[in-house]
């Protein structure tokens, strides 16, 4: 009885090492350092977007038809540089969400190893956005005064599949567009170049959220996990829809109240968020966290 109980536990343990171990062999392979990587020097050349059209917030709407296009390459570089913004934010919420959730733990356990590399990257893309948006000449675009507030009460408070899931979301949705924008011609080198950087080594903390939202999951109860099901949902909800402030309009000359307008009611932009996040939608299927009342968020969120 004992030796039954005890050898999958030693299984899981050693298969959750092999996961931090990959992660931390391939940290130590495949890293950059933005600082050097990325062409800070050469100006901003204004011929070209900040991200791919079709992921522009007016793309396909009347507005769109009507913007010249040296108005629709302003109004994707501010865009782009709001995502960065709020890529710093949640980067922000995550490291400390990380560092609190290894806090005590064992430091010779490659788990704490690897959470500590992923902070050290996060740190290091945080840096890059913020130099990326201040090269695409953006303000500092805060997300929503109770989007900011609600991030500041997550960010203490989160644990468990919680954190796990939430980063896992944010990171899922920043790397759809980014694999896009990367390859994208239109779109200004550097800025490819700081996609490129965080799509390779993103795919290791997506890998390492994954295995931590279903570890943390396994132990839980039926309640918990409708409670945290619905947490997570507004979580993501709130993070999405932080993703592209509403001031990118007025610095790409347009009217702020129409431009809002005709983004909210974008059906092409929606279409474009739900088709790359069904993947992710699948993977929470398959954690039971899609409950009836997390699909409300993910709906109103177009995830799905
Ligand atoms: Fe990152
Ligand atoms: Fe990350």
């Amino acid at each position: 009885m004992a030796s039954s109980t005890v050898r999958p536990k030693t299984q899981d343990r050693s298969q959750e090492h092999d996961v931090a171990r990959r992660l931390l062999d391939s940290a130590a392979k495949l890293a950059y350092d933005p600082a050097t990587e990325v062409d800070w020097e050469t100006p901003l050349d204004k011929d070209f977007h900040g991200a791919s059209p079709e992921w522009s917030t007016l793309y396909g709407t009347a507005y769109w038809n009507e913007m010249t296009e040296e108005q629709r390459k302003e109004l994707t570089r501010q865009e782009a540089a709001s995502v960065a913004s709020t890529g710093i934010w949640f980067e922000m919420i995550l490291q400390q969400m990380v560092l609190r959730d290894i806090y005590a733990k064992d430091p010779t356990d490659p788990e704490f190893q690897w959470a500590l590399t992923e902070i050290a990257e996060e740190c290091r893309h945080s840096i890059m956005f913020a130099r990326g948006a201040a090269k695409l000449e953006a303000p500092h675009y805060r997300p929503h005064r109770l989007a900011f507030e609600l991030g500041r009460a997550f960010k203490t408070l989160a644990f468990g599949e919680v954190a796990y899931a939430a980063i896992l979301v944010a990171e899922e949705v920043l790397d759809v567009m980014q694999r896009d924008w990367m390859r994208d011609e239109r779109v200004v080198p550097f800025v490819r170049t700081i996609n490129n950087i965080h799509v390779v080594e993103e795919s290791r903390h997506m890998k390492f959220a994954r295995d931590e939202t279903r570890k943390r999951l396994a132990g839980a109860g039926f309640l918990r996990r409708r409670i945290n099901a619905l947490v997570i949902a507004i979580a993501s909800y709130v993070i999405v829809t932080s993703m592209v402030n509403r001031k990118v309009y007025a610095r790409a000359g347009l009217d702020e109240k129409r431009a809002v307008r005709e983004a909210r009611a974008n059906e092409h932009h929606k279409a474009m968020m739900r088709s790359s996040c069904s993947g992710l939608m699948e993977f929470l299927a398959s954690a039971g966290l899609l409950t009836k009342p997390a699909l409300v968020f993910y709906k109103r969120a177009n995830l799905i």
